[in-house]
């Protein structure tokens, strides 16, 4: 369901219709799709254009298997799902103004570019932090020094019978956010 506000309105429609969905169908994504994915996610904004950002992307069958053995059991879901997207990040690869750990926001730029443009080719995104880095890392090879920020898993939206039924209860209910009123300040707190 479209709310009023994003009637019309092609960037908060699709914001708005972007869900966290598990019921992933095995239908392979068209490689044209994969590609416009990851380049959503490269055009992101970075503190200095630092693009702390390095994405390991799986979908050789062989491998997505090895890769599954590390996921956590909440997120099981995500087998079924064609690519995984591995986002990786150096913790002293982006600006390090006030102290703050900034690569985390370019990588979250990035993985939000990728899910507006999965909703835009017609395909569902779901960014993860539940499985074991180390197993992840010794599978895929990603260097010592970098991190693995989060694994997005992408498909098409599959059957909800393929989930359980306390997963699908979950699944069926509403996406909801805190109203504007409680979370924006104007011109003072
Ligand atoms: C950093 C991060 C980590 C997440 N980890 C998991 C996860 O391990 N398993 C899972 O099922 N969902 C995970 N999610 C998805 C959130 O639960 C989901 O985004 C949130 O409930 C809002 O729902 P929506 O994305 O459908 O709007 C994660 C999301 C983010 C941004």
């Amino acid at each position: 369901m479209v709310s009023k506000m994003a009637e019309g309105n092609l960037i908060l429609d699709e914001i708005m219709r972007r869900r966290s969905g598990k019921a992933f169908s095995s239908r392979p994504i068209e490689k044209d799709k994969i590609q416009s994915i990851l380049e959503a996610g490269r055009w992101a904004p970075s503190c200095s254009n630092t693009q702390a950002w390095q994405f390991v992307v799986l979908e050789d069958k062989d491998i997505l298997s090895e890769a599954h053995e590390a996921l956590s059991r909440g997120n099981a879901w995500g087998k079924r799902a064609p690519l995984m997207v591995l986002v990786t990040a150096k913790e002293d690869g982006g600006c390090p103004s006030h102290g703050l750990p900034y690569f985390m926001m370019d990588v979250g730029l990035s993985v939000q570019n990728m899910l507006l443009q999965a909703v835009h080719v017609g395909l569902m995104g779901h960014p993860t932090a539940g499985w074991d880095e180390k197993q992840l890392k010794k599978i895929t090879g990603v260097p010592e020094d970098y991190r693995i920020v989060t694994v997005v898993f992408f498909g098409y939206e599959g059957n909800m019978d393929s989930l359980d039924e306390r997963t699908r209860t979950k699944e069926m209910k509403k996406s909801t956010r805190r109203p504007l009123d409680e979370t924006v300040h104007w011109n003072k707190w």
